[in-house]
Protein backbone atom coordinates (compact mmCIF):
# COMPACT_ATOMS: atom_id res chain seq x y z
CA UNK A 1 0.00 0.00 0.00
CA UNK A 2 1.57 3.16 -1.06
CA UNK A 3 0.72 6.66 1.32
CA UNK A 4 -1.97 6.80 -2.20
CA UNK A 5 -4.12 4.45 -0.36
CA UNK A 6 -5.11 6.30 2.86
CA UNK A 7 -8.32 7.28 3.52
CA UNK A 8 -8.42 10.61 1.93
CA UNK A 9 -10.61 14.12 1.85
CA UNK A 10 -13.21 13.73 -0.84
CA UNK A 11 -11.16 14.75 -4.01
CA UNK A 12 -10.10 18.76 -5.26
CA UNK A 13 -13.10 21.22 -5.08
CA UNK A 14 -13.71 24.74 -5.56
CA UNK A 15 -13.97 26.38 -2.43
CA UNK A 16 -16.72 29.68 -1.72
CA UNK A 17 -15.44 33.18 -0.74
CA UNK A 18 -12.70 34.06 1.90
CA UNK A 19 -14.00 33.34 5.62
CA UNK A 20 -10.70 34.68 7.22
CA UNK A 21 -7.53 36.37 6.17
CA UNK A 22 -5.00 36.81 9.13
CA UNK A 23 -1.56 38.21 8.18
CA UNK A 24 1.44 38.82 10.13
CA UNK A 25 0.17 37.49 13.30
CA UNK A 26 2.60 37.60 15.83
CA UNK A 27 2.15 36.80 19.42
CA UNK A 28 5.26 37.78 22.17
CA UNK A 29 5.01 37.08 25.80
CA UNK A 30 7.91 39.17 26.90
CA UNK A 31 11.07 37.48 25.83
CA UNK A 32 8.85 34.40 23.96
CA UNK A 33 7.94 35.07 20.18
CA UNK A 34 4.77 32.52 20.53
CA UNK A 35 2.98 33.63 17.47
CA UNK A 36 5.48 34.65 14.26
CA UNK A 37 4.22 36.10 10.94
CA UNK A 38 1.93 33.94 10.37
CA UNK A 39 -0.32 34.10 7.69
CA UNK A 40 -3.73 32.26 7.18
CA UNK A 41 -6.16 31.90 4.54
CA UNK A 42 -9.26 29.92 5.03
CA UNK A 43 -12.78 29.90 2.58
CA UNK A 44 -15.73 29.38 2.88
CA UNK A 45 -16.71 25.22 2.95
CA UNK A 46 -13.34 24.62 3.21
CA UNK A 47 -11.31 22.13 6.13
CA UNK A 48 -8.22 23.70 6.72
CA UNK A 49 -5.54 21.20 9.32
CA UNK A 50 -3.43 23.30 11.72
CA UNK A 51 -0.48 20.88 12.91
CA UNK A 52 2.60 21.55 14.95
CA UNK A 53 4.48 20.08 17.65
CA UNK A 54 3.96 21.09 21.19
CA UNK A 55 4.36 24.48 22.33
CA UNK A 56 4.53 25.31 18.65
CA UNK A 57 1.54 28.54 19.13
CA UNK A 58 -1.45 26.92 17.94
CA UNK A 59 -3.88 27.46 20.61
CA UNK A 60 -2.09 30.94 21.23
CA UNK A 61 -3.04 31.24 17.21
CA UNK A 62 -6.34 30.52 17.71
CA UNK A 63 -6.49 32.66 20.69
CA UNK A 64 -5.38 35.56 18.42
CA UNK A 65 -7.76 35.02 15.87
CA UNK A 66 -10.78 34.87 18.13
CA UNK A 67 -10.00 38.23 20.23
CA UNK A 68 -8.77 36.44 23.46
CA UNK A 69 -5.11 37.80 22.89
CA UNK A 70 -4.55 41.28 21.21
CA UNK A 71 -1.85 40.18 18.36
CA UNK A 72 1.44 42.21 19.51
CA UNK A 73 1.10 42.22 15.56
CA UNK A 74 -0.77 41.50 12.56
CA UNK A 75 -4.60 41.85 11.47
CA UNK A 76 -7.20 39.08 11.70
CA UNK A 77 -9.96 39.83 8.75
CA UNK A 78 -12.95 38.58 8.89
CA UNK A 79 -15.55 38.35 5.89
CA UNK A 80 -13.47 41.44 4.92
CA UNK A 81 -13.44 43.58 8.25
CA UNK A 82 -10.84 43.77 10.83
CA UNK A 83 -11.99 42.34 13.70
CA UNK A 84 -11.92 44.23 17.32
CA UNK A 85 -9.73 41.55 19.78
CA UNK A 86 -12.86 41.13 21.45
CA UNK A 87 -14.09 37.33 22.27
CA UNK A 88 -17.96 38.56 21.95
CA UNK A 89 -17.67 40.98 19.22
CA UNK A 90 -15.55 38.47 17.26
CA UNK A 91 -18.66 35.59 18.39
CA UNK A 92 -21.22 38.15 17.28
CA UNK A 93 -19.42 38.34 13.86
CA UNK A 94 -19.80 34.67 12.89
CA UNK A 95 -16.43 33.16 14.29
CA UNK A 96 -17.20 30.36 17.13
CA UNK A 97 -14.41 27.76 18.70
CA UNK A 98 -14.08 25.02 20.95
CA UNK A 99 -11.29 24.78 23.66
CA UNK A 100 -8.39 22.25 24.09
CA UNK A 101 -9.67 22.06 27.51
CA UNK A 102 -13.12 21.54 27.93
CA UNK A 103 -14.99 24.75 29.21
CA UNK A 104 -18.12 23.74 29.86
CA UNK A 105 -20.66 24.73 32.59
CA UNK A 106 -20.64 21.25 34.20
CA UNK A 107 -24.22 21.72 36.86
CA UNK A 108 -26.06 22.80 33.34
CA UNK A 109 -27.52 20.09 31.09
CA UNK A 110 -26.38 19.56 27.91
CA UNK A 111 -29.56 21.41 26.27
CA UNK A 112 -28.74 24.54 28.77
CA UNK A 113 -24.88 24.52 27.56
CA UNK A 114 -26.12 24.88 23.63
CA UNK A 115 -28.85 27.53 24.98
CA UNK A 116 -26.20 29.64 26.38
CA UNK A 117 -24.71 29.69 22.97
CA UNK A 118 -27.79 30.88 21.06
CA UNK A 119 -27.94 33.75 23.80
CA UNK A 120 -25.26 35.94 21.55
CA UNK A 121 -28.15 35.56 19.05
CA UNK A 122 -31.41 36.64 20.70
CA UNK A 123 -32.43 39.98 21.43
CA UNK A 124 -34.00 39.97 24.54
CA UNK A 125 -32.89 42.92 26.88
CA UNK A 126 -32.10 42.19 30.49
CA UNK A 127 -35.06 44.12 31.50
CA UNK A 128 -37.98 41.50 29.70
CA UNK A 129 -35.58 38.51 30.98
CA UNK A 130 -36.25 39.85 34.03
CA UNK A 131 -39.96 40.12 33.73
CA UNK A 132 -40.27 37.29 31.07
CA UNK A 133 -42.68 38.85 29.34
CA UNK A 134 -43.97 36.98 26.16
CA UNK A 135 -41.02 38.49 23.68
CA UNK A 136 -38.71 36.74 26.32
CA UNK A 137 -40.72 33.48 26.41
CA UNK A 138 -40.71 33.22 22.30
CA UNK A 139 -36.92 33.79 22.20
CA UNK A 140 -36.52 30.82 24.87
CA UNK A 141 -38.82 28.63 23.23
CA UNK A 142 -36.77 29.16 19.89
CA UNK A 143 -33.91 28.50 21.50
CA UNK A 144 -34.67 25.74 23.31
CA UNK A 145 -35.78 24.45 19.94
CA UNK A 146 -32.07 25.10 17.64
CA UNK A 147 -30.71 23.72 21.25
CA UNK A 148 -32.42 20.43 20.95
CA UNK A 149 -31.72 20.42 16.95
CA UNK A 150 -28.26 21.05 17.61
CA UNK A 151 -28.11 18.33 19.52
CA UNK A 152 -29.41 15.84 17.51
CA UNK A 153 -27.17 17.11 14.76
CA UNK A 154 -24.08 16.47 16.93
CA UNK A 155 -25.69 12.69 17.63
CA UNK A 156 -26.25 14.37 21.33
CA UNK A 157 -30.15 14.03 20.90
CA UNK A 158 -30.89 11.84 23.58
CA UNK A 159 -28.74 13.39 26.47
CA UNK A 160 -30.54 17.06 26.54
CA UNK A 161 -31.44 16.65 30.19
CA UNK A 162 -28.02 15.00 31.33
CA UNK A 163 -26.00 17.25 33.41
CA UNK A 164 -22.55 18.15 31.21
CA UNK A 165 -20.33 16.98 33.54
CA UNK A 166 -22.23 13.21 33.89
CA UNK A 167 -21.53 12.84 29.96
CA UNK A 168 -18.38 10.46 28.79
CA UNK A 169 -15.07 12.83 27.52
CA UNK A 170 -16.24 12.45 24.03
CA UNK A 171 -19.66 13.20 24.85
CA UNK A 172 -18.30 16.65 25.72
CA UNK A 173 -16.17 17.04 23.30
CA UNK A 174 -19.46 16.91 21.08
CA UNK A 175 -21.45 19.11 23.54
CA UNK A 176 -18.91 21.82 23.20
CA UNK A 177 -19.39 22.11 19.16
CA UNK A 178 -22.87 22.00 19.43
CA UNK A 179 -22.70 25.61 21.87
CA UNK A 180 -20.17 26.40 19.01
CA UNK A 181 -22.41 25.93 16.38
CA UNK A 182 -25.69 27.46 18.35
CA UNK A 183 -23.77 30.90 17.92
CA UNK A 184 -24.45 30.15 14.00
CA UNK A 185 -21.20 30.76 12.85
CA UNK A 186 -19.55 31.17 9.12
CA UNK A 187 -16.38 29.80 10.15
CA UNK A 188 -15.39 27.19 13.54
CA UNK A 189 -12.31 26.57 14.94
CA UNK A 190 -11.50 23.40 16.97
CA UNK A 191 -8.98 23.17 18.96
CA UNK A 192 -7.69 18.86 19.69
CA UNK A 193 -11.67 17.90 18.77
CA UNK A 194 -10.76 14.51 18.71
CA UNK A 195 -8.37 14.77 22.27
CA UNK A 196 -9.14 11.70 24.59
CA UNK A 197 -11.12 9.96 22.01
CA UNK A 198 -11.24 6.37 21.14
CA UNK A 199 -11.05 5.30 17.34
CA UNK A 200 -14.92 4.86 16.84
CA UNK A 201 -15.60 8.53 18.73
CA UNK A 202 -12.58 9.55 16.40
CA UNK A 203 -14.45 8.47 13.09
CA UNK A 204 -17.88 9.61 14.87
CA UNK A 205 -16.32 13.34 14.96
CA UNK A 206 -14.34 13.24 11.36
CA UNK A 207 -17.90 12.49 10.79
CA UNK A 208 -19.40 15.23 11.93
CA UNK A 209 -16.85 17.94 10.78
CA UNK A 210 -17.74 16.50 7.39
CA UNK A 211 -21.12 17.46 8.08
CA UNK A 212 -20.40 20.74 9.54
CA UNK A 213 -18.66 21.63 6.77
CA UNK A 214 -21.31 20.26 3.92
CA UNK A 215 -23.70 23.21 5.84
CA UNK A 216 -21.13 25.85 4.11
CA UNK A 217 -19.20 26.64 7.19
CA UNK A 218 -15.36 26.93 7.14
CA UNK A 219 -13.64 24.65 9.39
CA UNK A 220 -9.87 25.33 11.23
CA UNK A 221 -8.72 21.81 13.18
CA UNK A 222 -5.71 21.50 15.26
CA UNK A 223 -5.03 17.94 15.88
CA UNK A 224 -1.92 15.74 16.76
CA UNK A 225 -3.63 12.63 15.38
CA UNK A 226 -1.92 12.93 11.29
CA UNK A 227 -3.99 9.94 10.26
CA UNK A 228 -7.10 12.40 11.27
CA UNK A 229 -6.31 15.40 9.93
CA UNK A 230 -4.69 14.15 6.51
CA UNK A 231 -7.83 12.18 5.73
CA UNK A 232 -9.83 15.01 6.87
CA UNK A 233 -8.13 18.65 5.75
CA UNK A 234 -8.38 20.23 2.30
CA UNK A 235 -5.65 21.59 3.49
CA UNK A 236 -2.88 21.78 6.39
CA UNK A 237 -0.61 24.54 7.64
CA UNK A 238 1.80 23.30 10.20
CA UNK A 239 3.49 25.57 12.57
CA UNK A 240 6.69 25.07 14.50
CA UNK A 241 8.65 27.01 17.13
CA UNK A 242 5.74 29.59 16.61
CA UNK A 243 6.41 30.08 12.63
CA UNK A 244 4.87 28.95 9.52
CA UNK A 245 6.91 25.56 8.24
CA UNK A 246 4.69 24.39 5.39
CA UNK A 247 1.11 25.35 4.25
CA UNK A 248 -0.24 22.86 1.94
CA UNK A 249 -2.08 19.85 0.11
CA UNK A 250 -2.23 16.66 2.88
CA UNK A 251 -0.27 14.78 0.62
CA UNK A 252 2.54 17.69 0.53
CA UNK A 253 2.29 18.21 3.98
CA UNK A 254 2.70 14.06 5.16
CA UNK A 255 5.77 14.05 2.90
CA UNK A 256 7.78 17.20 3.96
CA UNK A 257 11.30 16.18 5.51
CA UNK A 258 10.81 18.97 7.77
CA UNK A 259 7.23 17.91 9.21
CA UNK A 260 8.81 14.95 10.23
CA UNK A 261 12.13 16.30 11.53
CA UNK A 262 9.45 18.87 13.65
CA UNK A 263 7.89 15.90 15.42
CA UNK A 264 10.18 13.56 15.90
CA UNK A 265 13.44 15.06 15.03
CA UNK A 266 16.13 14.25 12.21
CA UNK A 267 15.10 11.75 10.45
CA UNK A 268 17.40 8.22 10.03
CA UNK A 269 18.27 6.45 6.85
CA UNK A 270 15.69 4.28 6.89
CA UNK A 271 12.96 7.38 6.89
CA UNK A 272 15.40 9.66 4.46
CA UNK A 273 14.26 6.51 2.18
CA UNK A 274 10.42 6.05 3.18
CA UNK A 275 10.30 9.81 2.29
CA UNK A 276 11.96 9.15 -0.84
CA UNK A 277 10.14 6.65 -1.87
CA UNK A 278 6.30 8.66 -0.89
CA UNK A 279 7.96 11.50 -3.13
CA UNK A 280 8.19 9.19 -6.04
CA UNK A 281 4.86 7.32 -5.48
CA UNK A 282 3.66 11.46 -5.98
CA UNK A 283 4.88 10.93 -9.83
CA UNK A 284 2.95 7.53 -10.09
CA UNK A 285 -0.31 7.19 -12.02
CA UNK A 286 -2.76 6.11 -9.56
CA UNK A 287 -3.34 2.38 -10.78
CA UNK A 288 -5.26 0.64 -8.50
CA UNK A 289 -8.56 2.66 -7.35
CA UNK A 290 -9.55 -0.47 -5.81
CA UNK A 291 -7.19 -0.71 -3.32
CA UNK A 292 -7.72 3.12 -3.09
CA UNK A 293 -11.42 2.60 -1.93
CA UNK A 294 -10.18 0.37 0.74
CA UNK A 295 -11.18 1.36 4.23
CA UNK A 296 -8.49 2.74 6.22
CA UNK A 297 -7.36 0.83 9.82
CA UNK A 298 -9.03 2.55 12.26
CA UNK A 299 -6.89 5.56 13.72
CA UNK A 300 -4.81 5.11 16.80
CA UNK A 301 -3.64 7.63 18.94
CA UNK A 302 -1.48 10.22 17.81
CA UNK A 303 0.74 10.25 14.98
CA UNK A 304 3.68 11.38 13.26
CA UNK A 305 3.81 12.27 9.87
CA UNK A 306 5.82 9.34 9.67
CA UNK A 307 3.86 6.77 11.25
CA UNK A 308 1.64 7.81 8.53
CA UNK A 309 4.20 6.91 5.76
CA UNK A 310 5.47 4.18 6.98
CA UNK A 311 2.08 2.68 7.35
CA UNK A 312 1.92 3.63 3.95
CA UNK A 313 4.88 1.36 2.92
CA UNK A 314 3.31 -1.27 5.47
N1 LIG B 1 -0.45 33.34 28.26
C1 LIG B 1 0.80 32.95 28.03
N2 LIG B 1 1.85 33.52 28.64
C2 LIG B 1 3.12 33.14 28.38
N3 LIG B 1 3.45 32.17 27.52
C3 LIG B 1 2.45 31.54 26.88
C4 LIG B 1 1.08 31.90 27.09
N4 LIG B 1 0.30 31.10 26.31
C5 LIG B 1 1.14 30.29 25.66
N5 LIG B 1 2.42 30.56 25.99
C6 LIG B 1 3.62 29.90 25.44
O1 LIG B 1 3.53 30.00 24.03
C7 LIG B 1 4.03 28.83 23.41
C8 LIG B 1 2.98 28.24 22.52
O2 LIG B 1 1.97 27.65 23.32
P1 LIG B 1 0.63 27.07 22.71
O3 LIG B 1 -0.22 26.64 23.84
O4 LIG B 1 0.06 28.05 21.77
O5 LIG B 1 1.18 25.80 21.90
P2 LIG B 1 0.37 24.65 21.16
O6 LIG B 1 0.93 24.55 19.78
O7 LIG B 1 -1.09 24.89 21.28
O8 LIG B 1 0.83 23.37 21.98
P3 LIG B 1 0.01 22.03 22.36
O9 LIG B 1 0.04 21.14 21.14
O10 LIG B 1 0.80 21.45 23.48
O11 LIG B 1 -1.38 22.41 22.77
C9 LIG B 1 4.46 27.90 24.54
O12 LIG B 1 5.84 28.08 24.75
C10 LIG B 1 3.66 28.40 25.72
O13 LIG B 1 4.31 28.13 26.94
MG1 LIG C 1 -2.67 23.86 22.15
Amino acid sequence: MSVHTMEQAPAAKTFGATVLEASGVTMRFGGLTAVNNVDLTVHEGEIMGLIGPNGAGKTTFFNCLTGMYKPTEGEVKFLGTILPPKPRAVVKAGMARTFQNIRLFGNMTALENVMVGRYCRTNALALTSIIRGPKYRREEAESRRIAQELLDFVGLGHTAEHLARNLPYGDQRRLEIARALATDPKLILLDEPTAGMNPKETQQAKDLIFRIRDKGLAVVVIEHDMRFIFSLCDRVHCLVRGETLIEGSPQEVQSDHRVIEAYIGQPDADEEELVAEAHAHDHEPHTQPAQAAQPAPAPQAAQSPSDVIKEGQA
